[in-house]
């Protein structure tokens, strides 16, 4: 059996000050069942202070970000290395906001500035295997936009992202990833994806895993549902045989909600 696996993606938000005060209020709110794994992926700055607090507890810690190269002159990079020697086990990988695929239109967004950060399939796979070379766990995400949804490509654009995020993954390494589907118009816009929908396209990612990998395999990868997760709909969500977890973003800053949502792991 599957673990469920709930992540809480801060993206940008919180001073160390803040997450300690976050961190402080959730850990005593946090009592997951055995079969469901908590990662935290706090920005940057608050890693560290957030891995001191973290020592000794079962929830892990998570990266929003990597570069691929490991050192040199890159400026304002961070590497598999620096998350590994902040206590980081998990990375984020291939988040819409950093291919530069927003479901709320972003009024600063400019697409000649290669859309904030520039993420492509071939970057983000890049990342990936960074990520696993230096000892990471990728949360590797996936998902359509809104005007692909209505195209009826959700189901290529979804699969085609696992195939190019995979190039160069070997089997052993597949069967530690996980994945997250996130459909980009779910994102932060406070509407959720039906759950059997989501469910569905979870089903889409594993069965390009199959494709690539065996069925076998692709029934050892992770794949949780990311798009406004909230402490109301997760138990509907989670109870989805295809969804093993949730990447949640703004319900992952409110303590009491994102408690709820760790409990409503099957
Ligand atoms: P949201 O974000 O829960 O605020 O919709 C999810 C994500 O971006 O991972």
């Amino acid at each position: 059996m599957r673990q469920t696996i709930i992540a809480g993606n801060w993206k940008l938000n919180g001073t160390r000050p803040e997450a300690e005060a976050l961190l402080g209020e959730l850990l005593p709110l946090l009592s997951p069942n055995a079969n469901t794994k908590v990662i935290v992926c706090p920005t940057f700055t608050a890693l560290e202070s957030v891995a001191t607090l973290l020592e000794g507890s079962p929830i892990a810690l998570g990266g929003q970000d990597l570069f691929w190269k490991t050192k040199g002159a890159y400026t304002g990079q961070i590497s598999a290395p620096l998350l590994r020697d902040l206590g980081c086990t998990y990375v984020i990988v291939g988040h819409s906001e950093r291919r530069g695929r927003f479901g709320v239109p972003e009024p600063d967004f400019d697409a000649t500035i290669l859309a904030y950060f520039g993420d492509s399939d071939t970057t983000v796979n890049r990342k990936l295997r960074a990520a696993l070379a230096g000892g990471l766990i990728p949360i590797c995400c996936v998902g359509e936009t809104l005007a692909e949804r209505q195209a009826g490509s959700t189901d290529s654009v979804v699969g085609a992202q696992t195939t190019a995020a995979l190039a160069g993954v070997s089997v052993e390494e597949v069967q530690t990833l996980i994945f997250a589907y996130e459909p980009v118009w779910a994102i932060g816009t406070g509407e959720v994806c039906a759950a059997d929908e989501a469910d569905r396209v979870c089903g889409v990612v594993r069965q390009t895993v199959a494709n690539l990998y065996g069925s076998d395999v692709a029934e050892t990868v992770h794949v949780q549902y990311g798009g406004s997760v909230n402490a109301g709909n997760a138990k509907d969500l989670l109870a989805k045989p295809n969804i093993d977890g949730a990447l949640v973003g703004g319900a992952s800053l409110k303590a009491k909600d994102f408690a709820t949502i760790v409990a409503a792991a099957p």
